[in-house]
């Protein structure tokens, strides 16, 4: 994990936000890497869920919307942690992570499920057990934290006129339903795709990019007629779909994958059935992806609200339903740190990040073999403006060849391309292939085939 840290700190990939003031706790930016690789994996995502899909349609609805909606949703009030408080530092810590980290290895409680446990529970077993802080302290009461973030619109100092950063990107889907089915000729079963920025008060440190309090979601409502669609079924297919995303598109190992169904306790109180695609991550299996059976319960929730009537009217019959809903949820800086961990090897003397070449941050880098001869950076130019108009090229004529292979390796891009002084007499360059460092000559006439190819695996 440390290793993983260091190499997306050095290279770019991630910073601690607002580093020079000493950072934030669970915040962090994305460097000249990361934003790219972020971004490849947003793109595929919309793409296999959306645009490749005839029964799929997008929506970016704002960060704040009408406080009502949280109300509606059940957020208000029902969406928090059990939180204890260090009494000498009077650090917050999550109840059940204390417990969970303290029950670690001790055999005697092989049995205690943590998501099972009430607030009371976990109270209760802290006390009993005389569990401490991570500083040796004794802690407070369990005591419930609300998790949605607040904040003031337009209201004067003193003023109360709250509204919340959303907690989930789905609420903007379900307010919207209407303006879908006014606004399209879709018709059910259809689902509705959103990516954006959500916001959590969490207050667990550590573990990285894993959990932070500003993080971007990709949510999928897919709504059907429960008298038309078997739920279990649909569930199914999109659990593969999920499984399928993972592996095909991103290149994920299946053996660091598993599902992983929620106890009774533990699912959201708007949930028949939940389970989580959890992947294996350095610091132990935990949740990547979500999928939760919804039922109607937003729309109807949202319909109480509003006084608004959020029914679909069958095009053929004229019936009247509230659709049901399937929610597939993704974090999508989870599936970064997916993807980096995954793609993390040592080999040797290197460090090389075996990332899917269609989602690494740069596709191609270009070098003259030396930075000293005009005829080969004009070459080797030429090359690069003809790649970087259809690939993201990395440029480099800095140092040795062996020094910007390893870099290009650490950054996981999976050709690089040199013009050498064969280059200028028989117009071919060396490719060399960041898995295997195999390098071949090819014709330049044929580089960008050579990379289309590249890419398809
Ligand atoms: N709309 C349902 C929902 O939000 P969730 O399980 O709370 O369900 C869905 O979140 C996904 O969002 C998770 O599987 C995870 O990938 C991501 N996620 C949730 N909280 C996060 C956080 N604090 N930081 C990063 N990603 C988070």
């Amino acid at each position: 994990m440390d290793r993983i840290i260091s190499l997306t700190k050095r290279r770019g990939f991630i910073y601690q936000t607002s580093e020079i003031y000493g950072g934030l706790a669970n915040g962090y930016d994305y460097g000249p890497l990361g934003v790219e690789l972020l971004r490849n994996i947003k793109e595929l995502w919309w793409k296999k869920f959306v645009h490749e899909r005839n029964d799929m349609v997008g929506l970016d609805t704002q960060i704040i919307l009408h406080p009502k909606t949280w109300e509606a949703s059940g957020h208000v009030g029902n969406f928090a942690d059990a939180v204890v408080e260090d009494t000498v530092t009077h650090k917050r810590y999550r109840a059940d992570h204390l417990v969970e980290k303290w029950i670690q290895g001790k055999e005697e409680f092989h049995d205690v499920v943590v998501e099972e446990m009430t607030i009371e529970e976990l109270s209760e077993f802290i006390k009993k057990n005389n569990i401490k802080s991570p500083d040796g302290n004794t802690v407070s009461e369990s005591k419930k934290f609300d998790l949605l973030m607040k904040t003031h619109l337009g209201s004067l100092e003193g003023e109360q006129d709250t509204v919340y950063l959303r907690g989930e990107t789905a609420q903007g889907i379900f307010t919207n339903f209407k303006n879908v089915l006014d606004s399209t000729r879709i018709k059910l079963p259809f689902g509705i795709g959103q990516i954006g920025k959500s916001f959590r008060n969490e207050i667990t440190l550590g573990q990285y990019i894993f959990r932070t309090f500003e993080f971007e979601q990709g949510e999928i409502e897919y709504f059907f007629d429960p008298e038309k669609e078997d739920w279990k079924q649909l569930f199914k297919t999109w659990q593969n779909a999920m499984w399928n995303f993972v592996v095909q598109d991103l290149g994920i190992q299946e053996k660091n994958l598993r599902w992983r169904r929620h106890t009774d306790t533990e699912r959201s109180h708007y949930s028949k059935d939940t389970y989580d695609l959890d992947y294996q991550f350095p610091f132990g299996w935990k949740e990547l992806w979500g999928i939760a059976y919804r039922t109607d319960y937003d729309l109807k929730q949202q319909m109480k609200g509003s006084s608004v009537d959020l029914r679909y009217t069958d095009p053929y019959t004229q019936k009247k339903i509230i659709p049901h809903v399937i929610e597939p949820a993704v974090g999508m800086n989870r599936l970064v740190f997916m993807t980096l961990c995954d793609s993390y090897c040592e080999e040797n003397d290197r460090v090389v990040l075996k990332i899917k070449p269609m989602l690494a941050p740069y596709t191609a880098a270009v070098f003259p073999l030396v930075s000293n001869k005009q005829e080969l950076i004009t070459y080797a130019e030429k090359i690069f403006n003809q790649l970087s108009a259809q690939y993201h090229t990395y440029w480099d004529d800095r140092g040795n060849i062996g020094k910007r292979y390893r870099y290009q390796d650490e950054i996981g891009t999976p050709l690089c391309i040199t013009v050498d002084y064969e280059s200028l007499e028989t117009h071919t360059v060396t490719i060399r292939d960041r898995d295997t460092m195999k390098q071949s000559r090819i014709a330049v006439k044929d580089v960008v085939s050579y990379i289309a190819n590249i890419i398809k695996k």
